[in-house]
């Protein structure tokens, strides 16, 4: 009878060990998600292992972006963004759609060529329509439009705008919306979760956009950050706020930390990146709007910086402090909002 008893406390106990991410921020309705890298998903089962116990949300690193997608004009290549869509319909996962519109990874055809403002807000439309009525139904949001604001104040000069006025934006949501009405519609920028000129610029645009009645639903905070100059928390508690007075919402979309040049310890450098995670997600999980939480990464064996440690888990996939600090984060009684 003890040793029942004993097998029932072991098998609870390693229950509780493997809950996952996803499983302690569903009371607090929060997802948590990280941005996949194709070649891992397919021959790495450590990765897969992971993904599926503590995420609930997936997005392509890249391979939903427009070079990926409309590689020559009007041929379109959905292959691994379909191979992504039926990995998170399989394993119950959202799946976030990154991105309809962007200034890099536009295809060499579009920028080789010379296009009139006719002919490149045809090439637009017909991108975003036939990206987000392929996906319809099973991308639950979608970056629309990704930085389009300068680093140095207003808007930032890319292709789109230089020929199609800054109205581009407006008429990018209101594409997206038509082609998949289901879908929650997000501006998605970096440096822009503090209280910032660019955050400001980035309010300014997406109130301009609410005031005109754009289908508009949320805004994406990338928050890639450093250890060396990490942002105030106060600050992004604001942010959100004040999103949240013009009915947006928020997504964390590409969490991650830079630690290069830290000055202390492998130990202190460690310990002030849990913190770092942990007063994010915190931050978070008391704002009324913040619905979503996503790493852009796995592991630190693959990251957009190399060299890097900035991720959850280690490039051996063990989880680090940081994976320990949001797991102990999450654990906070449900905010009342
Ligand atoms: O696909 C080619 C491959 O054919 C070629 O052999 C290889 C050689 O370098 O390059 C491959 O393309 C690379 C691509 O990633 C896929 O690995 C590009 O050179 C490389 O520039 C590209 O980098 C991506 C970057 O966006 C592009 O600007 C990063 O992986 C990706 O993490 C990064 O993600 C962005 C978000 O979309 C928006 N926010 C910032 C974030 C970080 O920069």
């Amino acid at each position: 009878m003890k040793k029942h008893l004993m097998l029932l406390a072991l098998t609870l106990g390693s229950c509780a060990f493997a809950e996952g991410l996803k499983d302690l921020a569903r009371p607090h309705q929060l997802h948590i998600g990280a941005a996949i890298d194709l070649r891992f998903l397919l021959d790495d089962p450590d990765y897969t292992d992971i993904l599926e116990k503590d995420f609930d949300v997936v997005v392509a690193e890249n391979a939903m972006k427009m070079d990926a997608t409309e590689p020559q004009q009007n041929e379109f290549s959905f292959g691994l963004g379909d191979l992504l869509a039926q990995y998170a319909e399989k394993h119950n996962m959202l799946l976030r759609g990154h991105t309809l519109l962007w200034h890099e990874q536009v295809p060499r055809w579009i920028t080789a060529g010379t296009w009139t403002a006719e002919q490149l807000e045809a090439i637009m439309k017909n991108h975003i329509q036939t990206v987000a009525d392929h996906f319809k139904g099973r991308v639950f949001a979608w970056d629309v439009v990704n930085e389009a604001i300068s680093d140095a104040g207003g808007m930032r000069d890319t292709l789109w705008r230089k020929t199609l006025g800054d109205d581009f934006i407006a008429r990018a949501f209101q594409y997206a919306h038509q082609a998949d009405p289901a879908a929650k519609l997000f501006y998605n920028d970096y440096s822009s979760e503090a209280l910032t000129r660019k955050s400001d610029d980035v309010y300014a645009l997406v109130k301009s956009l609410k005031e005109k009645n754009v289908p508009l639903d949320g805004v994406g905070m990338q928050m890639h950050l450093n250890l060396n100059n990490p942002p105030s928390m106060a600050d992004i508690a604001q942010n959100m706020k004040r999103l949240a007075d013009l009915n947006l919402e928020v997504h964390i979309t590409e969490f991650d930390v830079r630690s290069a040049g830290f000055p202390g310890t492998a130990k202190e450098r460690n310990e002030a990146m849990a913190k770092l995670y942990s007063d994010v997600v915190t931050v978070c999980l008391q704002a009324r709007n913040c619905t979503a939480f996503l790493t852009w990464g796995v592991a630190d064996n693959h990251t957009w910086l190399p060299g890097d440690a900035p991720l959850l888990y280690d490039g051996f996939y063990n989880p680090k402090p940081a994976y320990f600090a949001v797991q102990e984060a999450l654990k906070q009684p449900v905010a009342q909002k």
